[in-house]
């Protein structure tokens, strides 16, 4: 098996399709029927348009489910998720259906940029490099902003760069430029990675150095979104199942090993709408996380309080998603979950994830503090 699986290795991205597949028919030794299953994919691959990968012999199918009457900013959407695991759709189902009844889900973005960074070393005087970049940083945005004139069509484009010095051995050695940009609808990974570049191209022959990096940064904190809703104490189980939420939510305030956990609650939903409209969930992810340790301590992406007849939740979280560009309308499946969805803003995609993320976040808490989730889970196994 080692052998013939080392012999396959070189020069298999060069084989087709059904050449692969039979490659791992007979390395991995699959009988008719498990090879029928791979081929039988890759025909789904072929259908859905998810066929573009390197070294591609089948696709994985996720199950995809909507949740209707999922209303934002007074707007009723279906919402699409695309997930593995059980119960989450069913949490933001109850959610939804609690949040609708008085008006829903309002979300607003904080602010709506993106971030990208060029790491310089060896510059040979990295605090006058940083002087330097300021004062080009007007002509450097000019320059890079001509070279995208739909973005600028669009009212986006380039809006700030920042620079600073970064210490090694207690001495400033790297000088990180921060480039901020209003990607509009994208997400912004393919055009900040585009823009990190070509302002690399044009401040390294200025300052001197080695570019080391140029990059999108994960860090979305320049795109944050808040979203909460107001949930009738009766319909959410009564005051006790409310009040063991709330001190829920708080405790993960004082315990990181919660902390981690009630946000994985949170993007159980968020990585599933991200799932389902082609979004990256690991940028998802990446930049919950960043934004959940940005205080300096680990804390809960979301807050529950009880205020009148109402238990009132809130969640901050950065938008990691956009409606074009990267893979949100390569596939067939995905250009119909906007079309169900029914939205192409990308900031409108942004703030649903969010609310989608408290949706899914009070929908487990409730169960937690009731019956537990374990039940679920078990049957998965
Ligand atoms: C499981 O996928 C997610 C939960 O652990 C979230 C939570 O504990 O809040 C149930």
């Amino acid at each position: 098996m080692e052998e013939s699986a080392g012999r396959t290795a070189s020069g298999f991205y060069k084989l087709t399709a059904a050449e692969r597949l039979e490659t791992v028919r007979q390395s991995a030794n699959l009988d008719p029927e498990e090879t029928s299953v791979l081929r039988e994919s890759l025909d789904i691959a072929e259908r859905t348009g998810t066929n573009w990968l390197e070294n591609q012999v089948g696709a994985v199918v996720l199950p995809l489910a909507v949740v209707p009457g999922f209303t934002v900013n007074g707007k009723s959407y279906i919402v699409p998720l695309a997930t593995e695991e059980t119960g989450i759709v069913a949490a933001c189902s109850f959610a939804a259906k609690a949040a609708a009844r008085y008006g829903g889900f309002t979300a607003r973005m904080e602010s709506d940029l993106v971030s990208g960074q060029v790491i310089i070393d060896q510059c040979p005087h990295p605090e006058e490099a940083v002087r330097k970049i300021e004062s080009a940083a007007f002509d450097v945005m000019q320059q890079v902003n001509r070279k995208h004139p739909h973005l600028a069509a669009a009212g986006g484009g380039l809006r700030e760069i920042e620079a600073r010095t970064v210490k090694f051995r207690d001495k400033p050695r790297f000088v990180a430029v921060t480039i901020t940009a209003d990607s509009r609808d994208a997400m912004g990974a393919a055009l900040m990675t585009t823009m990190a570049e070509e302002t690399a191209e044009i401040l390294g022959p200025l300052l001197g150095g080695q570019v080391l990096l140029r990059v999108i940064t994960n860090d979305m904190s320049a795109r944050v979104c808040e979203a909460r809703a107001c949930f009738d104490i009766t319909d959410t189980g009564g005051l006790d199942v409310c009040k063991r939420i709330v001190q829920a939510a708080e405790y993960a305030r004082l315990d990181l090993s919660r902390a981690v956990t009630h946000n994985k609650g949170i993007l159980n939903g968020m990585s599933a709408f991200a799932m389902a409209t082609g979004n990256d969930t690991r940028a998802v992810e990446a930049a919950a996380h960043f934004f959940a340790s940005v205080s300096g301590t680990y804390q809960p992406l979301s807050d529950w309080k009880l205020t009148d007849d109402w238990l009132e939740g809130v969640i901050w979280v950065p938008g990691a998603v956009g409606s074009v560009g990267g893979a949100t309308q390569a596939t067939r499946l995905n250009r119909l979950s906007y079309k169900i969805l029914g939205t192409s803003s990308g900031t409108t995609v942004r703030e649903i994830c969010a609310a989608v993320g408290l949706a899914a976040n009070l929908g487990v808490l409730r169960a937690l503090v009731t019956t537990g989730i374990g039940k679920s889970h078990r049957n998965k196994s």
